[in-house]
């Protein structure tokens, strides 16, 4: 029976007779998502050949048109002049498919020495690598424009909290500066990723390496990979280097939906620190007076979707006993998702960092409210009076509960009703209630003052520009 009579898959049925089950259509393939790998598979099966060749195991005309093949192939997909096969199951026999089409037998001689297991792993890595280094190019670019704007409010005054209670002034830069610490982990965390995912499974084969007298070494160099795998086992069984790129991704997703969260509460109508533009907001079909954010709003509620997909592959891999199952397959879907959703909450983000306007009035109407300068009133006592800081921090709140009696900032509290708390307290005290003096005082390594922040902007324009 041919194989074109029974129905049977090409590229393996050669002990199959019958076509496989509807719903195993709808169930095995991968190309629907896998088709994504394209140009990574293409890339390590030119390379695979030319090391197939370089060491006498296929012949040179072999290579040569293995090699015009996938050239001509990679032009075909690039002008969508592809048809893709959901019966051809993946990216990699799709291709394959194709080439036997363009260049005939030779094609056949291409999957020696690896399997479908070690190439869809060995794509994936090319993947990552790229996706990586574009990932980290956008959030850089969120880095840039909070720097830059953070170099604008070095004196902006804004209430610091904390339990969301105004706690001390700070400044709009030095509260952006933040971010920056954090999106800069969220950088680091990439590298590591990429350094343990930049390494080269080809080669491996199904699970056990291969009996042809192959070149690990000269394909993991010329794909641009540190070195190849060490276990071919574990080459093709694990997914750590996904699940490591998903967790960096959930991290940096979290950290976006807390500025997320900020810039939503900022532009509510308790805090109106800042407003959007048009370019950023939505209007409401019934409420003519809104402005809503909603890409503030998106960038928080996707990081659950971001968060989802680590949580999927973990549970994927969770139990797996060695080597490939076909469980692994489902590795794709949640990473290309996770990368896709984190990349474009990343650009949103930046995109309203650079458009948002900051109204210092209503910033600065907080700090009447809330005695933030209350911590430098017990440091003053302290200082001046010498007294123990647990006793200036009783005398404060006294102090602290006239001036909210009276409706009024500790600024201006009059002198009586400060010495009748305590009389050691003098005119001189005025001196530190004023946010602008509490803010210029925190000069300590990393703390809020104008001059320190500064410094801080220029360290991090070196360090991450
Ligand atoms: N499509 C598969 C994947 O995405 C490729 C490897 C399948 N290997 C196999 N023996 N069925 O992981």
């Amino acid at each position: 029976m041919s194989e074109q009579k029974s129905g049977a898959n090409k590229m393996w049925g050669g002990r199959f007779t019958t076509a496989p089950a509807e719903i195993m259509k709808k169930i095995n393939p991968s190309i629907g998502f896998d088709y994504r790998l394209y140009r990574q598979d293409i890339a390590a099966s030119k390379v695979h050949a030319r090391m197939l060749a370089r060491q006498g195991i296929i012949g040179e005309a072999d290579n040569e048109a293995i090699q015009a093949g996938l050239d001509q192939i990679l032009k075909e997909i690039e002008e969508s002049r592809f048809t893709f096969s959901v019966d051809l199951e993946d990216i990699h026999m799709n291709v394959e498919a194709r080439l036997k089409e363009i260049v005939g037998e030779p094609a056949g001689r291409l999957h020696t020495a690896r399997s479908r297991n070690d190439q869809a792993v060995t794509d994936v890595r090319l993947w990552m690598r790229d996706a990586i280094d574009g990932l980290d190019a956008v959030v850089q670019e969120l880095q840039r424009a909070l720097i830059e704007r953070a170099g604008e409010h070095v004196e902006t005054l804004m209430p610091g909290f904390t339990h969301m209670q105004v706690a001390q002034p700070v400044t709009f830069g030095h509260h952006l500066m933040a971010y920056v610490e954090m999106f800069g982990r969220d950088r680091q965390r990439l590298a590591g990723a990429r350094e343990r995912t930049n390494i080269c499974p080809l080669g491996a084969a199904a699970l056990a390496g291969t009996a042809f007298p192959i070149d690990r070494h000269f394909t993991a160099e010329q794909l641009g990979f540190s070195a190849p795998t060490e276990n071919s086992m574990d080459s093709v069984a694990s997914r750590d280097h996904i699940v490591e790129l998903l967790f960096c991704c959930s991290m940096l997703a979290v950290h976006l939906s807390r500025i997320a969260e900020e810039i939503t509460l900022w532009c509510s109508d308790g805090f109106r620190f800042i407003a959007l533009s048009d370019a950023f907001t939505t209007g409401s079909s019934i409420m003519p007076q809104k402005r809503n954010p909603d890409a503030a709003e998106l960038v928080r509620g996707k990081t659950g979707r971001v968060v989802g997909s680590l949580n999927a592959l973990l549970m994927t891999v969770k139990g797996l006993p060695m080597t490939f199952m076909k469980d692994m397959q489902e590795d794709k879907e949640p990473m290309f998702d996770a990368l896709e959703t984190v990349q474009l909450c990343v650009e949103a983000t930046t995109g309203m960092i650079r458009d948002l306007t900051v109204r210092p009035d209503q910033m600065r109407s907080f700090l009447e409210r809330g005695f933030p300068t209350a911590t430098d009133l017990a440091d003053w006592l302290v200082r001046e009076g010498g007294i123990p800081f647990r006793d200036a921090h009783h005398i404060t709140a006294k102090v602290v509960a006239r001036a909210e009696a009276k409706g009024c900032t500790l600024s201006a509290l009059d002198i009586e009703s400060m010495r009748d708390v305590d009389p050691r307290i003098t005119e001189k005290v005025y001196s530190v209630l004023a946010p602008e003096h509490s803010v210029n005082s925190r000069r300590s390594y990393g703390g809020t003052s104008p001059e320190v922040v500064r410094e801080a902007i220029a360290r991090a324009n070196a360090r991450w520009l």
